[in-house]
């Protein structure tokens, strides 16, 4: 939460600083602010509310080449324009962006406010500009070690950036279980908090490990730990594009991203499968290691927990091991039952989640070994995870997440294939059966959504609606509860999954005339679930329930008000093509409703505080 941008170069720094805000707003909107690096004294505004309030205040800006600009997603302190950064030191020279949480901000206030610092806002950010600003005359006016002294006081997580209007063209940054980035330009640099801010001047960047201190000048960086000692920069190659990162024509990246998902699906399964084996050699586990796997763990938190649930069907069904899957921001405060020959898998689109990162940690204490499946290239999971295997969904800005489910799903399934290939629980035919039923995926996608239209006139009759239920059984629960988290975050109705199985032990009672429910009708005789949820679906009809079925093409659904078909495929898929009329519904209601569909209120895309 909350997007920091540095820029320092021959560029006016306004605009690549509010170009870079601009695509970091899906971070956090409380507020956005921007300090530029005049000499003598800073040039800063900042506002409460969106960027374009920021925009908006702004008047004659300074034609200068450095600054830093910040959008907030608020913990200490409201959404006002006081709260907002840059926080300043009293001589208005020194300015600090911050993302995380401080979490000795108050002492440090009480020590600070002794030696006569008065304070203008309730964040605990604040407390880092004074204290910056006492280490730095402390250090005769080097900002790098008085950062680095700074931060051997700090404790909590954070991205933090400063400048001082002395030395306008030098910015210092460091980063603590906060992601920070740095592009490396062609006479200019940048740092942000995602290469998005910046991909549009460049694609070479460098990561920064925990407690790294970065100082770049246009022409320079360099990378200290908290010591002092000099570390060599850790160049990559940005490989999206900037175009990936903009609308495209569409009116929302929600959308846009919805519509993504079949080529999504492709680049995830791409060169999968070599020699009729499925091909993930990044897993870094030797068959001997994955033939001694007791036990897998998933980690993950909201959509991203979602694919874990799917992935515990497929995993264990496919390769016979037994799967855990625990909402990471829970299994912190456990003493979960892990060891060496645990397999975690942490799911996670950003690579910033804190509960994710969190429970990665800690099961990492108990000797498990750690496996990301992760859509960003180079974060803080996949970093201090053993192996990583990316999605390959390409930037998801909209706050809701949706082509990073399907990936996630998709990459699930192809670590469950490759498990039950080397653990000999499918032979190599059944395998590629099932590979070969993924790769037609992308066609079944892109059928669903040359058909929308009809589910997008229906949408609107339940725009009124201020409760809606969705109903699912075995890989279509996990896609129920999708649909109403979906639901929930965009259209701010009142939605809830259940499994089908669950409703008499209660949710029934929800039930009134006209309630909408949603049935994800099962794609599969086996066990009779198909025949249960028709059942489910007699339940609430005779209760008064209006039932929109999702169901393959050809199963009739007695009693349905509505049904929306999608394509044939084994029930185990069934979720990669379920989900997306669901995104579809959540996107329609909430146009309908007029909120925020691409930055839904109170949130924000990656959650890197606990
Ligand atoms: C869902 O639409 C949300 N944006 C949210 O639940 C998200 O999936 C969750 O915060 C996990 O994020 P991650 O995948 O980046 O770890």
């Amino acid at each position: 939460m909350c997007g920091i941008v540095g820029y320092t170069g021959p560029q006016s720094a306004v605009t690549p600083l509010i170009e870079g805000l601009r695509r970091l707003e899906y971070r956090g909107y409380d507020s956005a602010g921007i300090a530029l690096g005049t000499s003598d004294k800073l040039f800063v505004e900042k506002k409460a509310g969106k960027l374009s309030n920021l925009e908006s205040a702004l008047g004659s800006v300074p034609a200068v080449h450095s600054g830093i600009g910040h959008t907030r997603w608020a913990t200490h302190g409201g959404p006002t324009d006081r709260n907002a950064h840059p926080h300043l030191d009293n001589e208005g020279k020194l300015a600090v962006i911050h993302n995380g949480i401080i979490e000795n901000y108050s002492e440090l206030k009480a020590e600070l406010e002794k030696h006569g610092h008065k304070f203008q806002s309730e964040t605990d950010t604040e407390s880092v500009a004074h204290l910056l600003s006492d280490l730095r005359k402390e250090h005769n006016g080097n900002l790098t070690i008085a950062m680095r002294e700074a931060v051997k006081r700090l404790r909590g997580s954070f991205t933090l950036l400063a400048v001082h209007a002395d030395q306008p063209d030098l910015i210092v940054g460091v980063r603590r279980n906060s992601p920070l980035v740095v592009g490396l330009g062609d006479g200019e640099n940048f740092m942000a908090s995602d290469v998005a801010a910046f991909i549009e001047y460049t694609k070479r960047a460098v990561e920064l490990g925990q407690d790294e201190v970065v100082t770049i000048t246009p022409t320079s960086i360099s990378i200290t730990d908290l010591e002092g000692n000099a570390l060599k920069p850790r160049e990559y190659q940005i490989t999206w594009d900037a175009e990936a990162a903009q609308k495209g024509g569409y009116p929302h990246f929600m959308l846009k991203e919805i519509f993504e998902q079949p080529k999504a699906v492709a680049d995830t399964l791409l060169g999968r499968m070599i020699d009729g084996r499925i091909s993930l050699d990044e897993l870094n586990l030797s068959d001997a290691e994955l033939k001694s796997l007791q036990k897998i763990v998933v980690l993950a938190c909201g959509t991203a927990y979602h694919a874990g649930l799917v992935a515990k069907y497929a995993i264990e069904k496919w390769a016979h091991i037994p799967v855990e899957v625990e909402l990471a921001s829970e299994f912190r405060y456990r003493d979960p039952i892990v060891d060496k020959n645990t397999l975690v898998i942490a799911i996670s689109q950003s690579g910033e989640t804190m509960d994710t990162l969190m429970a990665l940690r800690h099961a990492k204490e108990f000797g498990a070994r750690v496996l990301a499946v992760c859509n960003t290239n180079s974060s803080t999971i996949p970093r201090e995870s053993d192996a990583v295997i990316y999605t390959h969904a390409g930037p998801e800005i909209a706050v809701a997440s949706t082509k990073a489910l399907l990936t996630q799903i998709v990459a699930t399934f192809l670590i469950g294939l490759h498990l039950a290939e080397v653990r000999g629980s499918l032979n190599s035919s059944q395998v590629s059966e099932i590979y070969n039923e993924m790769l037609e995926l992308p066609s079944k996608l892109e059928q669903i959504l040359e058909t929308v239209e009809p589910l997008r006139e229906l949408t609107r009759k339940f725009t009124e609606k201020n409760t809606v239920l969705f109903l699912g059984r075995h890989v279509g629960f996990p896609v129920a509860l999708e649909g109403a988290l979906k639901l929930k975050e965009l259209a701010y109705i009142h939605a809830e999954g259940f499994a089908g199985g669950e409703l008499k032990h209660g949710p029934i009672a929800l039930i009134e005339e006209g309630t909408p429910v949603i049935a994800i009708v099962p794609n599969t005789h086996e066990h009779g679930l198909d025949e249960k949820m028709l059942s489910n679906i007699q339940e609430v009809r005779a209760r008064g329930a209006k039932v929109i079925a999702i169901a393959s093409e050809g199963i009739e659904i007695p009693g349905a008000a509505h049904i929306i078909r999608i394509p044939n495929s084994p029930q185990m898929l069934q979720p990669v093509l379920a989900t997306v009329p669901l995104q579809v519904f959540a996107y329609e209601m909430a146009c309908a409703r007029g909120t925020d569909v691409d930055q839904p209120r109170n949130l924000a895309k990656s959650v890197t505080v606990e």
